[in-house]
């Protein structure tokens, strides 16, 4: 089979190196792809946008299976026009794809089919929310309704802050259009867990658990990111946990879009707080995570194509997936400054060092080749992922391997998957 991966980032290569192992595939190309990427699959330069020229390209290489990485594509509806020109994709349809496109939309939804999640309003008017806001309880989280590259959410302490989260929504639309509708949601307390299901309309399978690290600093200090490391499985999920996870919150969003007339094919991925109160859902996210992708995918045995082209098919119900008991982290390496202003085109040394560390592999994100050498081209530029027997052991190897590396004003944390002792300490680790 010929397959055709869209992205660039950590979550595309080790989509390309999980795919590659597949043995129904012979070729894969990756648009744009990045510096890893190019080594295990042909980068063609067309942007992920560019809906028009990926359906030309898949229809001239006659592309088997199209696999979209980012949202931005999938919620500009990529899965609706590659299927009427007759082309198999993984992913969900446009209307679908609202569970990430529109919070309003995802938390009406979850309001009907009574899936826990924080209270809400949503408003359209600036006056109205700063009305609102003087009424609540703080903190309050401002949300920007549409799709902001993750930077969309803001937890505020006051008053002083929400007003101004809400100005520069709003007002000043740093988020453009994504702007024109905002939700004020009441703050949830716990830790965070990611759960990701497989589905093709109807029937689905569930991902073993995995946690992201959102803010910049070691011990959630700081502004949230696109992640900067990541874990698998979360060993705060007892069996009963992930059960309720299931019963509550995935089986009624498979049921409920199916009801709704608007089946949702492909990743659910449903961002989840664990309560004192049981796990509320934060948000959906309508494709594989990044970084949670780099710390699941070593760890999976059954062929991913297999699964992809099953949620494509409608035969999600004959797949069992089958799990590497070991645990994956993924430490993500940065640019200085980042989520801030960063430099680009700065030399990556050590990379074949770290990789023959024990079961490590060095997943490319913001990177490109350039005169036969790999530089820097973005925020986030690699995901160190290691699989140990237990997490310790995993953190040990994939921080040797961290740390062979370098480049100017590299940053990364340090405490990646320390946040799982609290709970491996009294527990025995919960796999799949
Ligand atoms: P989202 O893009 O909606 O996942 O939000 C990004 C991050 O903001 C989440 O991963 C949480 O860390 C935080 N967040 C979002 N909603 C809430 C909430 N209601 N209460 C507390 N934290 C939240
Ligand atoms: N790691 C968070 C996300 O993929 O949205």
């Amino acid at each position: 089979m010929k397959i055709l991966i869209i992205g660039s980032g950590g979550r595309e290569h080790v989509l390309a190196w999980k795919i590659k192992q597949s043995p129904l595939v012979k070729e894969i190309y990756c648009a744009p792809g990045n510096g890893g990427i190019s080594k295990i699959a042909e980068c063609v330069d067309i942007s992920v946008d560019d809906i028009p020229a990926l359906i030309r390209f898949a229809s001239e290489k006659k592309i088997d299976l199209t696999v979209v990485g980012p949202e931005a594509p999938l919620v500009a509806g990529i899965v609706d026009d590659f299927e009427r020109e007759g082309l198999k994709v993984f992913g969900p349809s446009k209307e679908a794809a609202q569970l990430e496109g529109s919070k309003i939309f995802a938390k009406e939804f979850m309001y009907e089919w009574n899936i826990p999640t924080a209270g809400f309003q949503k408003f359209c008017i600036i006056e109205e929310a700063k009305e609102y806001l003087r009424q609540v309880m703080f903190p309050v989280v401002v949300k920007a309704d549409g799709l902001a590259a993750g930077k969309g959410v803001i937890i505020c302490r006051d008053f002083i802050e929400a007003e101004k989260a809400v100005d520069e929504i709003m007002a000043e639309r740093i988020f453009q259009e994504a702007g024109n509708q905002i939700i004020i949601e009441e703050c949830l307390e716990g830790e965070e867990v990611s759960i990701l299901a497989i589905s093709d309309g109807e029937c689905y399978c569930l991902l073993d658990s995995s946690q992201d690290h959102k803010r910049i600093f070691d011990d959630d200090v700081g502004p949230n990111t696109g992640g900067m490391g990541a874990y698998s499985p979360a060993p705060i999920l007892t069996e009963k946990l992930y059960k309720t996870i299931e019963n509550r919150i995935i089986d009624p969003v498979i049921r409920g879009m199916q009801k709704s007339g608007t089946p949702f094919k492909g990743v659910l991925y449903a961002g989840l707080m664990i309560t004192f109160d049981g796990p509320m859902v934060l948000e959906f996210n309508v494709r594989f995570g990044d970084p949670e992708t780099q710390a699941i995918l070593p760890r999976m045995k059954s062929d991913i194509v297999e699964l992809m082209l099953a949620s494509c098919d409608g035969q999600v119900g004959n797949i069992k997936l089958e799990w590497d008991k070991r645990s994956c982290v993924c430490v993500v390496m940065s640019s200085g400054g980042y989520p801030g202003e960063y430099e680009k085109g700065k030399e990556i040394s050590g990379l074949k060092d770290a990789e023959k560390i024990e079961d490590t592999v060095v997943f490319h994100a913001g990177t490109k080749k350039e005169d036969g050498k790999i530089v820097t081209s973005g925020g986030r530029v690699l995901g160190v992922t290691s699989l140990g027997n237990g997490i310790e052991t995993a953190i040990e190897q994939v921080y040797n391997a961290v740390d062979k590396i370098n480049f100017e004003r590299c940053f990364f944390r340090r405490d990646i998957g320390s946040k799982a002792f609290k709970w491996v300490s009294h527990r025995s680790q919960v796999t799949r």
